[in-house]
């Protein structure tokens, strides 16, 4: 676990600007702190006109308070059920764990390419072990028919029950699945639609949790799916045990996503009686965030060469700003661009650039080095011999340009969400590969986060493997809640 705490220190003062940040010498010196690292390469001439080809892909703070003004509206269009692009998921998940939970607890966590099982033994709420086993999913799995896909994943369980001898013990399972569903109840749900790799056919519309209990059922293992939900659900659930100041779960991983825990009344959509639901967690579903439009002023033309080449077109417009599936594919797109107007040497080969290279050109870029980078441009070119260390330093600029922008984008939801909730002290609990590995995402996620929801104390809390502990906890606290 890893904590940074901000936000503590400002006060809100006179000088706020629309309810933003109290400025020490005014607007211009707000709007400063959210400019990228300038482009520092010897041919000014050439510096200044990358930096007016790519100028779209920075975002003034203007632009980010119109972006936070629409995802306000958007949250609340959503929890009214009026048409918005954001889900607003009720997860049915009321409660945190509270300290009292027993038992052995599996838990599954599906999401990317890697699947994994995990096995949680509790005692008196403290995690006293934890067995993880991980299972590679194939592109014809991703691809293929969903109860292949869900068979397989029955397959799985029940390796690691035999690997770990305990295939005729009686388990409650919590379900990860992350994936935008329709929960009918914290055990039931429908997808709606697939997104980052996976694309399986005829799974729209079906429970998910059921049909992984049938494929349970069928080799015959005695477990029981008590809790279906999403990885950012997760890690809310998996921070709170950490500390109980967490209110807010976020991935920032191949795909993106964030919860919060919202008051009852707030939300309009429930199928269960809720007169004592105080608080419940929401799913935001913020990957589909401007799906409906509403953030067309942000779209470049490196977002629409992404989304024409992506596996699911015209969907998820806010992740594939920000998620970690599409950070590689963007620098690919600007520097084409910037081939094209002969201001580099060579277009990479589209799908190349993943992003732990964009993490990987960060740290360079961090550490004033370019080794890396000019083999990884070489790759992508062919082998390119015209590339030289200036020609790095501009790809680690746009890769710096992207990865800012995404920073910012992702630190307008939380500041969002921190100044809604209003709580003396919010936790965020954040996973993912961008956030673990990328050298600046975090960092800048707490100066941005600090200037959009000034005078909001907040903390932000890496929660490994959240995804997955916080499923197999929901299973522990559902257990309880059903004993109860
Ligand atoms: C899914 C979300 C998930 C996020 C992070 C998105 O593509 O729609 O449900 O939370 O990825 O894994």
């Amino acid at each position: 676990m890893s904590t940074t705490m901000n936000g503590g220190q400002q006060s809100v003062d006179a000088g706020m600007v629309n309810g933003y940040l109290p400025t020490v010498n005014g607007e211009s010196r707000w709007e400063e702190q959210f400019l990228p690292i300038p482009l520092r390469i010897d041919d000014k001439i050439r510096a200044q006109k990358i930096e007016a080809r790519l100028s779209k892909l920075v975002l003034c703070g203007a632009t980010l308070r119109q972006v936070t003004d629409v995802f306000e509206s958007e949250i609340e269009a959503g929890l009214r059920q009026k048409p918005s692009s954001l889900q607003m998921e009720n997860t049915y998940v009321p409660e945190l764990t509270d300290g009292t939970e027993e038992g052995s607890f599996l838990a599954l966590d599906l999401g990317g390419t890697k699947f994994r099982v995990l096995l949680l033994e509790l005692k008196a709420g403290k995690v006293m072990r934890d067995m993880v086993k991980l299972y590679e999913i194939s592109e014809k799995l991703r691809l293929g028919p969903g109860e292949e896909l869900f068979d397989f994943l029955a397959e799985c369980v029940q390796d690691f029950v035999c690997s770990e001898g305990i295939e005729n013990g009686k388990f409650s399972l919590g379900f990860t699945f992350s994936f935008p569903m329709r929960q009918h109840s914290i055990s039931s749900g429908e997808l709606i639609t697939w997104t980052k790799s996976f694309n399986c056919s005829g799974m729209e519309g079906v429970d998910v949790a059921a049909l992984l209990q049938r494929f349970l059922t069928a080799r015959g293992l005695d477990i029981t799916v008590r809790v279906l939900l999403n990885d950012t659900t997760g890690t809310l659930i998996a921070g709170a045990y950490l500390d109980r100041s967490v209110g807010i779960g976020v991935i920032l991983g191949t795909g993106s996503n964030g919860c919060y825990m919202e008051r009852a009344c707030r939300v309009l959509h429930w199928e269960r009686s809720h007169e004592l639901v105080e608080d419940v967690c929401i799913d935001i579903e913020w990957g589909a965030f401007g799906d409906n439009g509403c953030l067309d002023f942000l779209r470049t033309e490196f977002d629409d060469e992404v989304d024409s080449k992506s596996l699911l077109v015209n969907s998820f417009t806010f992740e594939k700003y920000i998620g970690g599936k599409y950070l590689g594919d963007l620098v690919s797109s600007a520097l084409g661009v910037l081939a094209r107007d002969g201001l580099f040497p060579a277009e990479p080969a589209f799908g190349y650039l993943q992003t732990a290279h964009v993490s990987m050109f960060e740290k360079e870029n961090c550490s004033s080095e370019v080794s890396g980078t000019l083999q990884a441009l070489r790759d992508a070119t062919g082998g390119c011999s015209a590339l030289s260390n200036q020609d790095a330093l501009v790809a680690q600029h746009v890769a710096h340009l992207i990865s800012n922008r995404a920073a910012q984008l992702v630190s307008v939801c939380v500041a969002t969400l921190v100044r809604r909730m209003g709580r003396a002290r919010v936790a965020v609990a954040v996973d993912g590969s961008v956030f673990k590995h990328h050298p600046r995402i975090a960092p800048l996620m707490d100066k941005y986060v600090a200037l959009l929801a000034p005078g909001r104390p907040f903390t932000v809390l890496g929660a490994e493997d959240g995804s997955g502990k916080g499923s197999a906890l929901a299973a522990a606290v559902a257990a309880r809640l059903a004993a109860s």
